[in-house]
């Protein structure tokens, strides 16, 4: 019997449920980051009462495994089609116009989404979540882990940062327009049909997440000129 780990199908339906599971972290982040752009003290209030409590930190657990899973069986499957296409590869993707340029630079673009998270992750997983977990007082940045809003309003007050969040950003939407679409139709949604509507969706959802964070960012930078 085919394996769920190891057959092909398998581990495409496993990168599916983690980013389908990414996907609604990242809905929430970007909800959760949005409160900052109407109030410093709503912001704080969400930030706190997640923290490092035993709940957020069970939160943080999951979600690194998730990340590590589908960041695994993403290597995992590029070398199995890299294997299985030999030297035609490239041919074969000039013949084939509706290989798209998203498709099939998936796995570079999350080498960026990766790159960027290292240093979201640095910026503030590290100075907050990770500093209270240490049990300190001050972190890198000299401000207090739970100053959430002050550390946000810090970081994207230079634009270097902020056009560094944008391009990372532009990689995410990538990412997602091609994932979401590929993750809708490993389970099943694959009819003529469905196929148009589904990249749709994709659009509309990934447009809608990425959109929601640049936003944030562009009128955080924009409110601290002000
Ligand atoms: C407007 C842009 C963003 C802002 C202002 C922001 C802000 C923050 C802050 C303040 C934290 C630390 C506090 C917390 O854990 O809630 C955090 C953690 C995190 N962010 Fe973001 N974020 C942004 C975009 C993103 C994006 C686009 C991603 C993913 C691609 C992301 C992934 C994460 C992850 C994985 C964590 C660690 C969560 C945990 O500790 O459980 N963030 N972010």
């Amino acid at each position: 019997m085919a394996n769920i780990f190891t057959s092909s199908i398998g581990k495409k339906l496993i990168m599916s449920i983690t980013g389908a599971f990414l996907v609604l972290f990242l809905t929430f982040h970007m909800l959760m980051n949005g409160a900052l752009v109407f109030s410093d003290e709503a912001y704080d209030a969400i930030v706190n009462f997640l923290g490092a409590n035993w709940y957020a930190l069970i939160g943080t657990v999951i979600l690194a495994a998730g990340v590590v899973i589908h960041f695994i069986y993403a290597i995992i499957l590029t070398l199995q089609n890299r294997r299985a296409r030999g030297k035609i590869r490239y041919a074969e993707a000039k013949r084939e116009p509706n290989v798209e340029w998203t498709s099939k630079n998936m796995f570079v673009l999350g080498l960026v989404v990766i790159c960027g998270l290292l240093l979201h992750l640095y910026n503030f997983w590290y100075n907050m979540q990770w500093t209270e977990i240490m049990g300190e007082h001050t972190n890198s940045l000299g401000m207090g882990p739970k100053d959430g809003a002050v550390m946000v309003r810090d970081l994207f007050s230079h634009l270097g940062y902020v056009i560094v969040y944008l391009v990372w950003l532009v990689g995410i939407w990538f990412h997602l327009t091609h994932g979401v679409w590929s993750m809708l139709h490993t389970v099943g949604w694959n009819s003529k049909v469905w196929m148009k509507r589904l990249r749709c969706i994709s659009y509309i959802l990934a447009t809608l997440i990425v959109g929601g964070f640049a936003l944030t960012v562009i009128i955080i930078y924009i409110q601290g000129l002000m």
